[in-house]
């Protein structure tokens, strides 16, 4: 039975489990999130060993504002600080950012922050890390349909038309999502592309991901067989 041989391209990541990981340890929720930062680095730099293109990493959904305020300042706050402030990590790697969601409605000091970043690293070509951030399927979905028709002014989207106004549409469909923790839902991450996208779960909070783990879902994906709804 043939398998994939090669990849995948284009990995998603719902990085879930940090603030379990601090609960375990008595630390803050937002201990679990340094963390978790440290984890998409090593990560990061994996995928680009195994001639992994794109990782999608889901940083901060369209629903993660109902969490307290002040989680939410401080997420914000570690995008800020760290984003464009680990440049020198990016650039060494051969690591492009860029970003993926509703960006319009982000505070003005995240919004610079990405725009810089992606702006200094836009000639890297080891490795694209796309930052998911006020992301979500559905919106990004509505988006896309609403940038289609004001491009066609027709009244009517084809698929291939809201495929062309996602917010990255020049980068290779998602081949595979993951997501740590234990949890198996999509939560609203990459809806569209996820219509043939190869699953994963595993119970590793993601804090404690590394190199070992990417291994492990690159050849989770190899054992897969891909038949976008036709016959082998
Ligand atoms: C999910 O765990 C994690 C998040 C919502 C945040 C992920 C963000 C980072 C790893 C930092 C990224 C920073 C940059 C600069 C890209 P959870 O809090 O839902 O965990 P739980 O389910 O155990 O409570």
């Amino acid at each position: 039975m043939p398998t994939s041989a090669s990849g995948p391209r284009h990995l998603g990541i719902i990085m879930d489990g940090n603030g379990r990981w601090a609960k375990k340890r008595s630390l803050p929720r937002t201990a679990g999130h340094v963390e978790g930062l440290k984890a998409l680095k090593r990560v990061i730099i994996e995928a680009k060993e195994q001639g992994i293109e794109v990782v999608t990493f889901y940083t901060f959904s369209t629903e993660n504002w109902k969490r307290s305020e002040q989680e939410v300042a401080y997420l914000m706050h570690l995008i800020v600080s760290k984003l464009h402030g680990e440049l020198s990590f990016y650039n060494r790697h051969g690591i492009r950012i860029r970003a993926r969601g509703d960006l319009q409605a982000l505070p003005p000091e995240v919004r610079d922050a990405i725009a810089r970043t992606e702006e200094a690293t836009k000639d890297n070509s080891a490795i694209t890390a796309v930052i998911a951030i006020n992301y979500g399927g559905r919106d990004e979905i509505c988006r896309a349909v609403g940038r289609a028709l004001k491009k066609s002014g027709a009244q009517e989207v084809s698929e291939e038309e809201i495929g062309q106004n996602l917010d990255l549409p020049d980068l290779p469909v998602v081949d595979m999502i993951v997501r740590s923790a234990d949890e198996q839902r999509l939560s609203n991450f990459l809806l569209w592309e996820s219509a043939y996208a190869e699953l994963a779960f595993y119970e590793k909070l993601w804090p404690d991901w590394g190199a070992e783990e990417i291994k492990a879902v690159c050849r989770d994906y190899r054992l897969r067989v891909r038949k976008f709804g036709g016959v082998e």
